[in-house]
């Protein structure tokens, strides 16, 4: 049972891990098409994020999904997920990818003790998919979506983020997909972090009510409680294996069953991906190499910091300036 528990009692048990603000895409929702990165003495080291990966699971911490930016262009990655495959305690270890890299390293990845893949695709469009992603190839993602399905992975899910006007169209080709490939897909509304000048978000948004009636049109949705302790509200259809999830952070706040947090590309525990509540862990463990008790006690005295719920809108102000890449969503 975890011991971290925060101001409004909800219990952390899920651990999001960015190891790296690098990206091999450049989403439009998700960075400015000029981004600058951290230098290299600035991001966690592979042995820095094994530690903090060992004193949240001794914390209690059941879950850990490995993000980005893009968690595969980060060097030694494969070591990282062999080490935390091997953590007593951990019950899921996950990556939320962006499936170029996939065709190169499934097995691996299956192999070195990773159990579950979240894979963006937004569009099955190749020209759509290359204006979305900016320098992103429709065919190496979904050979990616093949060679992780080849690898044996607990569960698959793909990770849509609809913009109206902009691949909404595309609603059923994508559940039509997942269905073809018996994989799982969310649809998510997209939040508005970073000022990106070229993207008008307000002018965007979609709520997931209406894809869930777009989809209905066609497939009946059957409501589950089945969770992976993430956002998602997932459904099933008769006569597939898919399931169809929500994230709705607009139109279905999920803020009051949190149990995550995050650990940033540099090191600092993010309570909430909506508000800057924040802890230096990278510093602690600089200044107090070894020390895990004290880092132990760091990350529980943070948890009073968690705050209630995001404050993000739909009318494209951004309220946050830290862009996704360095977050890891
Ligand atoms: P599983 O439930 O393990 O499959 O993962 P997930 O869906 O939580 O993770 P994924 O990395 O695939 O993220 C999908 C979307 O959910 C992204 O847009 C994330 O930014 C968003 N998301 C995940 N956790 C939170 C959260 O705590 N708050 C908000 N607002 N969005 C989140
Ligand atoms: N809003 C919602 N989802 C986003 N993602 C990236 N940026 C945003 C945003 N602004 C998604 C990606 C990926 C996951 C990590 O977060 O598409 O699936
Ligand atoms: Fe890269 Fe993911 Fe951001 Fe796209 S959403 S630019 S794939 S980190």
């Amino acid at each position: 049972m975890s011991t971290l528990v925060d101001g409004f009692g909800r219990t952390v048990s899920y651990l999001r891990l960015s190891v790296t603000d690098r990206c091999d895409f450049r989403c439009v929702y998700c960075m400015a098409e000029e981004m600058t990165f951290l230098p290299r003495a600035k991001l966690l080291t592979l042995e820095e994020l094994a530690t903090l990966s060992q004193a949240f699971v001794e914390l209690g911490v059941e879950k850990i999904r490995l993000t980005g930016g893009e968690p595969l262009v980060r060097k030694g990655i494969l070591t990282l997920v062999e080490k935390l495959g091997e953590l007593e305690g951990l019950h899921e270890l996950a990556m939320t990818t962006n499936g170029s890299g996939l065709v190169k390293h499934a097995g691996a990845l299956r192999q070195g003790g990773l159990d579950r893949v979240n894979i963006s695709l937004d569009s099955l469009k190749p020209e759509r998919f290359k204006a979305l992603t900016r320098t992103g190839n429709l065919n190496h993602v979904i050979d990616g979506i093949r060679a992780a399905r080849e690898a044996g992975f607990r569960s698959i899910k793909l990770n849509a983020v609809l913009l109206k006007g902009r691949n909404d169209d595309e609603i059923l080709d994508l559940v039509n997909f997942a269905r073809d490939e018996e994989v799982d897909i969310s649809f998510i509304e997209e939040m508005s972090l970073g000022a990106i000048s070229e993207h008008h978000r307000g002018e965007t948004y979609l709520s997931s009510d209406v894809v869930r009636e777009t989809i209905e049109q066609h497939y009946p949705l059957l409501p589950t409680t089945e969770t992976t302790l993430g956002p998602s509200r997932y459904y099933r259809m008769p006569g597939s294996s898919s399931r169809i999830g929500f994230i709705s952070p607009h139109s279905h706040n999920f803020c009051g069953t949190c149990n995550r947090v995050r650990v940033t590309a540099e090191g600092r525990l993010l309570l909430c991906l909506g508000n800057e509540h924040s802890v230096d862990l990278r510093a602690i463990m600089r200044r107090y190499p070894g020390d895990t008790q004290r880092l132990k006690a760091t990350i529980v005295a943070a948890m009073t910091k968690k705050p209630e719920r995001h404050h993000f809108t739909t009318d494209g102000d951004v309220q946050i300036v830290r862009f996704m890449n360095a977050t890891g969503g």
